[in-house]
């Protein structure tokens, strides 16, 4: 996708990053859904970030949010050190006043979404 019409369709742009001995608890996704809130609080369109096929945790923490693959570009640059070629990837979400889970951090904070 041409980076001009990215950044109209996905003006925002996000990076998460938690540390490492609090991976796997489920902040990941607490973070990433209060960010999509606030966006969504502000009203903005839609939001894109990048990572790379070797980020399994990132690439399905994102899919399972709704985001879809809008690019994707093999690079050798990394190869002498990761032995392989990389994928350089570009994920995007558009937004609504709900989330594509139906959930939003309201729901989070009450509970509600267990009750689902
Ligand atoms: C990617 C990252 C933010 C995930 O945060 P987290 O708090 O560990 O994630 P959560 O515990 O909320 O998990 C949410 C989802 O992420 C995915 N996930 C998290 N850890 C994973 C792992 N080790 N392997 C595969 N998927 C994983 C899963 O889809 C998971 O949902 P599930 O448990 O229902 O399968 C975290 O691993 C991190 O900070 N990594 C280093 C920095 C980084 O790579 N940032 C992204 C740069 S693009």
């Amino acid at each position: 996708m041409h980076s001009g019409m990215r950044c109209r369709t996905y003006p925002a742009h996000l990076h998460i990053n938690v540390d490492k001995p609090w991976r796997g608890r489920g902040i990941g996704l607490l973070l990433m859904q209060a960010c999509l809130d606030q966006l969504r609080t502000l009203r903005v369109s839609g939001v894109h970030l990048h990572t790379t096929n070797m980020n399994q945790a990132a690439c399905r923490l994102y899919e399972a949010l709704g985001f879809q693959l809008l690019a994707a570009r093999t690079t050798g640059l990394w190869s002498r050190w990761v032995g392989s070629p990389v994928e350089n990837r570009c994920y995007g979400l558009t937004l609504t006043a709900q989330g594509p889970l139906g959930i939003s951090m309201e729901d989070l904070r009450d509970g509600a979404a267990h009750q689902r």
